[in-house]
C-alpha cells in the first residue's frame, strides 16, 4: 500500500515535472441554441456520452444557448450532428488560445492591500496573501477562519468580517469550479468593499451582519487551472487513469440523481459516493458547525447571468420559495442599474433538466437556512469563462449592488432579522411551557 501510494506520487511529481501549460491552439467554441426538447435532448446526449466535448454551460432551456468547447480535430464531427439535427449554433471563438494570452494575471505584493486591482486575475497565494494582509489591518473585526482542506492538503481559507458577537451570518462559497475565476475575483472585491466602502448601506450590511466569506473553495483545482491546464473544473483527486470530482455534484442531496456522471473520465463525475472528496465534507462539516447562525448562503460561479435557487432535483416550490423568488428578483433588477445586465431568476431544477449534488440544495435541506442563491455572474456566452480582465470591475460592481438588495429585500419580507432564530426560539420554549402549564 505504502509503495502504491509513493510510486503514485512519483508519477504524479513527473507528471508536474514534465507537463508544460496546456495549450489551447485552435480549440474554439460554440454557441448553440437548440430550440426544441428534443434538440435539447441530443445535446444532453452528447455531453453525458462524449468526454469529448467540453460542455461550458449545461443545456437548459433558462439558458438559451449552450457554449461547447471543441479541439480543432473534433470540430468537424460536431457541427455534422448540429447540422443533421437542424440545431443553430454560431462558433463564438475561434482561438480560445488568443483569449486565455489575454487574461491578465497580477502578482500581488504582500503588506499593502491597496496592491490587489480589479483589472486582474490573481493565483491561490496572491489572494491568500492579501487575505493575511486584511487581517493583520483590521485585527478587530476580520479574523482567518479554515473551511477545510483540499485532497492535496491545502487549507480552504477565508475570512470571518464581524464587528460584534450574536449577528446573523452570511456566508459566500466561491471558487468551487476551479476555471470560473470571475468567481474568486468578485468575492475579493466583496470583501474589499465590505472593509472599506464609505457607502451607507454597504457599511450597515458589514456591520449588522457576521460574514463568512470562501474565495477559493477548491484550491488544487484553481491552481491547475492557472499553472497547467485553464479549463479545469473538478479537484484533483485521482481515480484510476483520470483526475477529479465535480464538488459540485458531490454533495449528500440527492446524490448522483441526476445532471451528473458516474464516469471519471468527464467534468460532472459526482466521485464514488456523497462526500467522497475531503474539501465537501470538511466543508460542510464547517458549515454545519456555524449553521445556527447562517440566515442567507450565496455560492457563486459563471457564467450565464443567472440568479439560481434550490432545489436541483425538482421544480416543485419548497417553503418559502416564493419569497426567496420575489427577493432574487427585486436584487436582480438592481444588478441591471448600473451597466444595463440583465439576470434572470429561476429554479435550477426545469422542466427537462435537473442537477442535483450540489451545495446550495445540501444546504437548504440539511442546515436548513432560509435563503439559498447560486449566481451565474457574466457573460452570456461571448467569452464564458475566459471573461477579460476588463470586466471583472464592473461585474463586481453590480453584483455587489445587488447583494445590497438581496439583504435590503429580505429584510423587508421579515428575513434577516438580527435577532430572529433567538425570539423564535423564545417564542418555541415560551409556548412548550405554556402548552405544559395547559396540560
Ligand atoms: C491554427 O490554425 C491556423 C489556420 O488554420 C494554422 O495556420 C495554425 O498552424 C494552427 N495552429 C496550430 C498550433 O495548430
Ligand atoms: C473612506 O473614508 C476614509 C476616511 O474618511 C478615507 O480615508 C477612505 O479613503 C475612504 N474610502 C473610500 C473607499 O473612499
Ligand atoms: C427533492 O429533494 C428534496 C430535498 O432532498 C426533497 O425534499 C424532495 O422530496 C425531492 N423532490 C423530488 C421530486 O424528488
Ligand atoms: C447578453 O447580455 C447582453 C447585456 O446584458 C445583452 O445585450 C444581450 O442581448 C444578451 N444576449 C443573450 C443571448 O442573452
Ligand atoms: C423580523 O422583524 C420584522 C420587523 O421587525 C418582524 O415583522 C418579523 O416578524 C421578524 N421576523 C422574524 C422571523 O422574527
Ligand atoms: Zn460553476
Amino acid at each position: 500500500m505504502l509503495f502504491i501510494k509513493t510510486f503514485s506520487f512519483f508519477i504524479l511529481y513527473i507528471n508536474l515535472a514534465v507537463c508544460e501549460k496546456f495549450r489551447f491552439d485552435n480549440y474554439s467554441v460554440f454557441k448553440i441554441i437548440p430550440e426544441t426538447e428534443q434538440q435539447y435532448q441530443i445535446l444532453q446526449d452528447i455531453r453525458r456520452d462524449d468526454p469529448r466535448y467540453d460542455f461550458w454551460t449545461d443545456p437548459l432551456p433558462l439558458r438559451e444557448f449552450v457554449n461547447v468547447m471543441s479541439s480543432p480535430g473534433d470540430k468537424t464531427y460536431l457541427e455534422d450532428i448540429l447540422q443533421k439535427n437542424e440545431i443553430k449554433y454560431e462558433i463564438v471563438m475561434q482561438n480560445i488560445q488568443e483569449a486565455i494570452d489575454e487574461e491578465i494575471v497580477n502578482t500581488f505584493t504582500r503588506s499593502g492591500i491597496r496592491n490587489m486591482e480589479w483589472n486582474a486575475y490573481y493565483n491561490l497565494n496572491d489572494i491568500n496573501g492579501w487575505l493575511d494582509d486584511l487581517v493583520a489591518t483590521y485585527p478587530n473585526t476580520v479574523s482567518r477562519i479554515i473551511g477545510g482542506v483540499s485532497y492535496e492538503g491545502r487549507d480552504i481559507r477565508g475570512i470571518k468580517i464581524s464587528h460584534g458577537s450574536g449577528r446573523r451570518a452570511i456566508f459566500i462559497e466561491s471558487g468551487i469550479h476551479a476555471r470560473e475565476w470571475i468567481s474568486p475575483a468578485t468575492t475579493c472585491y466583496i470583501i474589499n468593499e465590505l472593509l472599506t466602502s464609505n457607502h451607507t448601506e454597504t457599511r450597515a450590511a458589514a456591520r449588522d451582519y457576521d460574514w463568512y466569506i470562501f474565495p477559493v473553495t477548491n484550491p488544487d483545482g484553481y491552481i491547475w487551472s492557472h499553472e497547467q491546464f485553464r479549463m479545469w473544473r473538478k479537484n484533483r483527486q485521482p481515480y484510476g487513469t483520470n483526475f477529479g470530482v465535480d464538488l459540485n455534484r458531490n454533495w449528500n442531496n440527492n446524490w448522483l440523481v441526476a445532471g451528473s456522471s458516474s464516469n471519471p473520465a468527464l467534468d460532472t463525475y459526482a466521485g464514488p459516493g456523497p462526500f467522497s472528496e475531503p474539501e465537501t465534507r470538511s466543508l460542510s462539516s464547517y458549515i454545519q458547525s456555524i449553521g445556527d447562525q447562517i440566515d442567507m448562503y450565496i455560492a457563486t460561479h459563471s457564467f450565464g447571468h443567472l440568479l439560481l435557487l434550490p432545489f436541483g432535483n425538482s421544480t416543485e416550490p419548497y417553503g418559502n420559495y416564493h419569497d426567496a423568488m420575489n427577493i432574487g428578483r427585486r436584487a436582480m433588477g438592481a444588478l441591471s442599474v448600473r451597466y444595463g445586465t440583465m439576470y434572470r431568476t429561476g429554479n435550477i431544477a426545469e422542466a427537462i433538466y435537473r442537477a442535483t449534488g450540489g451545495s446550495v440544495d445540501w444546504v437548504k435541506e440539511q442546515i436548513k437556512v432560509p435563503l439559498v442563491y447560486v449566481y451565474e455572474f457574466r457573460d452570456n456566452g461571448t467569452y464564458g469563462f475566459l471573461l477579460p480582465p476588463s470586466q471583472i470591475l464592473p461585474n463586481s460592481e453590480e453584483v455587489m449592488d445587488s447583494l445590497l438588495e438581496l439583504i435590503h429585500q429580505a429584510k423587508r419580507l421579515g428575513y434577516l432579522n438580527s435577532s430572529s432564530r433567538f425570539y423564535a426560539s423564545i417564542y418555541i420554549c415560551l409556548s412548550a411551557f405554556l402548552i405544559t402549564l395547559l396540560r
